[in-house]
């Protein structure tokens, strides 16, 4: 989405569809700013376009003649193959995912890798590039980002706009799934749950303004959670965490395969926990090699090693910009800012 050409691809569906009129309120749409989300897949040499549409009512008839009326633009005038429509109501408040934001999803193949741990410094250091972030904790099996950062359990509060507002940490913002659920909340219940939180995440979240990257952490493995970030973002770009480790790095590779096949662009891989400074000695405790042999079979990128830290008090685990892994989190960062 970030690319010049992607733009303008959205911007010209956005032009053509300006003119169509809602029946229910009979404006056009460029002036109900009805278009709440554009999507284009160019996968497999078909050109797919997916939108989400805000009209004034819910009627199946207005929503039928709609369809037909979009779909003789995109596909006959616009020639792409494909077209998906989601309608909403117009009254419905603003979303996030029309704005200019980077998505990155942190994607592991299993737990304890340090994927969480790498999406809050990370976070932490886009910040102190300079950039506006935002954190969805989507790990809805195994959430841990609020421990890190070392923010509350907590239902959020509501503004006066009745939007949800999210914890700040260091000038992070951050929402969770775990602040919704209840904790015993059976874990069968909780994929299916997803999708619907995160549209409230994307909605009903008051978020700043200025939000330049969402992180997301992604519940580890390939599961049914991957589609439903595909659905609402397919633009959404991956980094894979993985060790040093043969053991970790097998799996990362298939949780990376999982993200292009759902066509998501892949930044590159992050070896977590790569070595240890003792003594002057760089200790390669966990073994070598794992996050380059990922990042190879995966025709990828290895972005970052980075060492293991010293545990901090309490079980917060947000590093230091001047420690020696504050200044590799900082080099990531610097590597994706680069990127656009
Ligand atoms: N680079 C690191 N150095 C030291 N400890 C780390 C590092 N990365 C992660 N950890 C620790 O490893 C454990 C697992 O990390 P976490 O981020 O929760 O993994 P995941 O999200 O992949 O399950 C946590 O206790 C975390 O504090
Ligand atoms: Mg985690």
């Amino acid at each position: 989405m970030h690319t010049g050409d992607k733009m303008n691809k959205k911007d010209k569906i956005i032009v053509a569809l300006g003119e169509v009129v809602d029946p229910s309120n009979e404006k056009p749409f460029k002036e109900t700013k009805a278009i709440r989300h554009v999507g284009v897949d160019e996968s497999d040499g078909k050109k797919t376009v997916n939108l989400l549409i805000a009209l004034g009512k819910e009627d199946d008839k207005v929503k039928q003649q709609l369809k037909r009326k979009i779909a003789k633009i995109i596909k006959l005038d616009m020639q792409y193959h494909g077209l998906s429509i989601d309608f909403e109501l117009l009254e419905k408040k603003e979303s996030i995912l029309h704005k200019d934001i980077r998505y990155i999803g942190i994607a592991s193949g299993k737990g304890g890798v340090g994927k969480s741990t790498v999406a809050a410094n990370l976070a932490i250091a886009l910040q102190r590039l300079g950039k506006k972030v935002g954190i969805i904790d989507a790990d809805i099996y195994g959430s841990s980002i609020p421990t890190i950062m070392d923010v509350p359990i907590a239902m959020p509060t509501a503004g006066e706009d009745e939007k949800i507002i999210p914890f700040s940490k260091l000038g992070v913002e951050l929402i969770s799934t775990e602040f919704f659920l209840k904790p015993d909340q059976p874990l069968m219940w909780r994929g299916p749950m997803l999708g619907k939180m995160l549209n409230h995440f994307f909605y009903d979240v008051k978020w700043n303004d200025d939000l330049e990257y969402v992180l997301i952490d992604l519940p580890p493995g390939t599961g049914d959670v991957a589609m439903d970030i595909q659905k609402l973002i397919p633009e959404c770009e991956m980094i894979i965490v993985t060790t040093p480790h043969a053991s970790a790095s097998h799996i990362a590779v298939k949780a990376g395969f999982a993200a292009q096949q759902l066509k998501h662009k892949l930044i590159g891989v992050v070896e977590n926990m790569s070595y240890l400074y003792h003594a002057g000695e760089v200790l390669e405790i966990f073994g070598k090699g794992g996050g380059k042999e990922v990042a190879d079979k995966l025709k990828t990128d290895l972005l970052q090693q980075i060492p293991i830290g010293q545990p901090k008090s309490g079980h917060h685990s947000l590093f230091d910009m001047t420690e020696e892994i504050g200044v590799t989190y900082l080099g990531l960062a610097n590597k994706l800012l680069k990127e656009t």
